[in-house]
């Protein structure tokens, strides 16, 4: 086997420049700010109802209570009562109707949270309840949705089902996921001088708050400051569902002239916040006597849940990856937002992506158990090539389909481990495994061309430290040791002399969310852009000052060399050089994804900067008396380009393939018909811990070149290998076909134990 070379790498590689903080628990979320003397404390009155007509509420005895200040309503709301990011349909503050289980309908403000805990026990409200819906199928019976369709189309899927030799037909389910950040949804903040308000909170979205909370209010945006220091994790959840929180408590501190928090409890949060969409989806595939998938058709119902949301982004999104990593010549996806009365459901790891893959690798899955072979089989025949055509009109370049797998199949030795597992369910009826392999292909860009943009404020210090803004949000993805990284090799000065400050909308503006993975590409090129700026600056001033040409003078190690040699003229002698000449030691860059775009009339266009690539093997062993089941390997081989911090990306892989298995197999998110979340503590939704996952974990780095719009050709990491997660699902499939020949694979995650066990011993 190829050597591991990222173990090595590792120890020479950069630390998370978080993790010193993070180890002695004194990195600073929302909830450790300092708050100034007064600040008022506050939790949010939600709806017991998932769907009715609000007949009165009263809040009398709660006001009465001693400590309460004030609760507001959207009677209190002077602008907008809209948060609605890319449709306005969504109210801060529900008004004369509810529409999910824990939509908020008034915010409690008072001397502790423990009063406004209580205070919110006193408030009765009265609702007349209209019918619920919680499923795709009901909200498509009632042409309940939140748009109109999308379709991706691609040559002609009708007149190529003529020429299969084989056609399946089939359903698939799978459910949301709870984001569960560590630190849950808050905001703090505080009144400035001329009724300007400062609002410390933990968004991905620094910019949509500011937004968001200048609209509500009915102020101008210059009004109000976001900063944000860093996140307990967003994974998506704090793309757009960080914002109402944020508004509610500057809202409070708009009447009331104090500084306020609002944080909210586990609970609360679970309740009133938005997750992974679930999906309800059908496919129909076509396949040649030699396995090559000739058509494919998928129609996928999106749980939206009561509001927009990013919903149709990440539909979008769904139709982009519907054919993961196979061409596929004929193909027609269509997407339906379907409005159904669940939280309004957001952005989530993979962005839609993840649902949309699930599909297409249950209709391999079914294909393959119809004719008698194995879903690897068909995979690898329909892989991606070079200058393949996706559905959208994109042409597949430096592909690394074939790569990876090939590479994932000889490094980790596939045929013996598939022989291991034939051997072992021949010597044993109590135990089973099954083995999977799982490629992905996804690409790396906001699918909204005009997000990707990016900005970089860099100040040299007089004394040569330097300090760096962005609109990067670190999320725990080590966004910020790669900012660092960028501006210490472009100046070659040391790591200590980079300091990466807070991101805040006064420092960087108009700012995109940190997410679709781009947040280091998009901020690291304009990092780039700036820091390069300033070295030509300096190289300028070197030159003149050493009586030479420009091109002769280098900087390395923070010291100047002409003609490859050293000279006496060290970094902070330069800069205080520079200063003293008055010449700006500040810059600006911005930066903006070159080549992409995208032409919603047609469908078509050129999305995606690039695509990230990758092949896993996972095997499972599931215990057949119980219907349990152990992961007893997961190998890898992933394009990370030329990885710039292997140490961070590694992670990357390890927690996305952590979620991503959580989501297929024991996250079960459940909602009563009536709309009430049922799933809403640690007790009933199981998350992966350190067993759930494998044994071992390998994980191959493939060396390519990387790609030109990737940082330092160093590719996108945070979403993709959440993917591999979805080849544990089949892997579980193939061990219960191993036991129970009578199985019929069925395609509804997540594949808890109890699901198992059915299976097992199903007739
Ligand atoms: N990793 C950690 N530790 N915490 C997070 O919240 N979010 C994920 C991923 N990795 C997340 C994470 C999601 S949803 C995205 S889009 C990317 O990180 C965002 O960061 P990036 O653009 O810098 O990769
Ligand atoms: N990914 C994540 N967030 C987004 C996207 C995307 O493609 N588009 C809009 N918001
Ligand atoms: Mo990630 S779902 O794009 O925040």
């Amino acid at each position: 086997m190829k050597k591991n070379k990222v173990d090595i790498d590792i120890k020479q590689s950069i630390k998370n420049i978080d993790a010193y903080t993070h180890v002695r628990g004194e990195s600073i979320y929302v909830d450790d700010v300092n708050v100034r003397e007064g600040t008022l404390f506050s939790v949010v009155f939600d709806s017991p109802k998932a769907h009715g007509k609000i007949k009165s509420i009263d809040y009398s005895k709660a006001e009465k209570l001693q400590g309460v200040e004030r609760i507001f309503t959207y009677k209190d709301i002077l602008g907008e009562n809209q948060i609605g990011g890319i449709l306005p349909d969504e109210p801060l503050f529900a008004e004369n109707e509810v529409h999910f289980w824990g939509q908020p309908i008034a915010l409690i403000v008072a001397e502790s949270e423990f009063i406004a805990r209580q205070a919110r026990r006193l408030i009765t409200i009265e609702i007349e309840e209209l019918a619920v819906i919680t499923t795709c199928k009901e909200a498509k019976e009632k042409d309940n949705f939140i748009n109109a369709p999308r379709s991706f189309n691609l040559g002609n899927t009708e007149k190529a089902f003529g020429d299969c030799d084989y056609i399946f037909e089939g359903e698939t389910f799978s459910n949301g996921q709870e984001h569960l950040y560590l630190e849950t949804q808050g905001a703090y903040t505080e009144p400035l001088e001329n009724g300007n308000i400062k609002i410390t909170t933990s968004t991905q979205g620094p910019t949509q708050v500011q937004k968001t909370v200048a609209k509500v209010l009915g102020l101008a945006m210059h009004k109000i400051e976001v900063d944000v220091t860093r996140l307990g994790g967003g994974f998506g959840g704090k793309e757009d569902q960080a914002t109402p929180w944020a508004v509610m408590a500057a809202l409070a501190t708009f009447h009331l002239n104090q500084s306020v928090k609002l944080i909210l409890n586990r609970h609360d949060d679970l309740r009133m916040t938005g997750k992974r969409h679930p999906y309800e989806s059908t496919y129909k595939i076509g396949l040649s006597k030699d396995l090559k998938i000739l058509a494919y058709e998928a129609e996928f119902l999106q749980n939206s849940g009561a509001a927009c949301d990013l919903s149709p982004a990440i539909a979008e999104r769904t139709l982009f990856h519907a054919t993961n990593s196979y061409f596929v010549k004929n193909v027609k996806t269509t997407v339906l937002s379907c409005k159904t009365n669940l939280p309004p459901n957001t952005a989530f790891r993979g962005f839609g992506g993840p649902q949309g893959m699930f599909v297409i690798e249950s209709a391999i899955a079914k294909a393959a158990n119809e004719i008698g072979v194995s879903a690897s089989e068909i995979q690898e025949v329909n892989l991606l090539k070079e200058n393949d055509e996706f559905s959208y009109g994109q042409t597949a370049t430096q592909v690394e389909a074939g790569n990876s797998w090939y590479s994932a199949k000889s490094s980790f030795n596939f045929d013996s481990l598939k022989q291991d597992v034939k051997d072992f369910n021949n010597s044993t009826s109590a135990f089973k495994k099954g083995i999977a392999l799982m490629p992905i292909t996804f690409g790396i860009s906001f699918t909204n061309t005009p997000m990707n943009h990016a900005r970089a404020l860099v100040h040299i210090y007089q004394d040569g430290s330097v300090g760096i803004s962005t609109a990067a949000v670190e999320m725990g993805q080590g966004v910020n040791t790669k900012m660092l990284q960028v501006a210490a090799q472009v100046f070659s000065i040391d790591n200590s002399k980079v300091k990466i400050e807070t991101t805040n909308t006064t420092r960087v503006a108009n700012t995109s969310p940190s997410a679709a993975s781009s947040t280091a590409d998009l901020n690291g090129k304009a990092v780039l852009k700036a820091c390069n700026a300033l070295l030509e600056r300096l190289k300028d001033v070197a030159s003149k000052e050493l009586n030479t040409n420009k091109k002769q003078i280098k900087i390395k190690d923070e010291i100047v060399y002409m003609n490859n040699e050293q000279t006496n003229l060290t970094w902070t002698e330069l800069i205080t050089i520079t200063m003293l000449k008055r010449i700006a030691l500040t810059e600006n860059a911005h930066y903006v994804t070159p080549i992409i775009q995208f032409d919603k009339t047609k469908e078509k266009g050129h999305p995606f900067a690039y695509h990230v690539y990758g092949t896993a093997i996972i095997t499972t062993t599931v215990d057949c008396t119980r219907g349990t089941y152990s992961f007893d390997s997961i190998k890898i081989v992933h394009d990370y380009g030329k990885s710039m911090s292997k140490g961070i990306d590694l992670g990357q892989v390890e927690g996305a393939l952590a979620q991503g298995i959580g989501w297929m197999t024991m996250e079960e998110i459940a909602y009563g018909k009536d709309g009430k979340l049922l799933s809403n503590a640690l007790s009933t939704y199981k998350v992966p811990d350190l067993f759930s996952i494998a044994k071992t974990i390998d994980v191959v780095p493939l060396e390519t070149e990387g790609n030109d719009m990737a940082i330092l050709k160093s590719k996108a990491v945070g979403e993709p290998p959440l993917m591999y997660g979805i080849g544990a699902y089949f892997a579980i499939q193939n061990a219960i076909k191993a036991f129970n020949p009578n199985y019929n694979f069925k395609f509804h995650a997540p594949m808890t134990p109890e699901k198992v066990l059915m299976s097992l011993y199903e007739k």
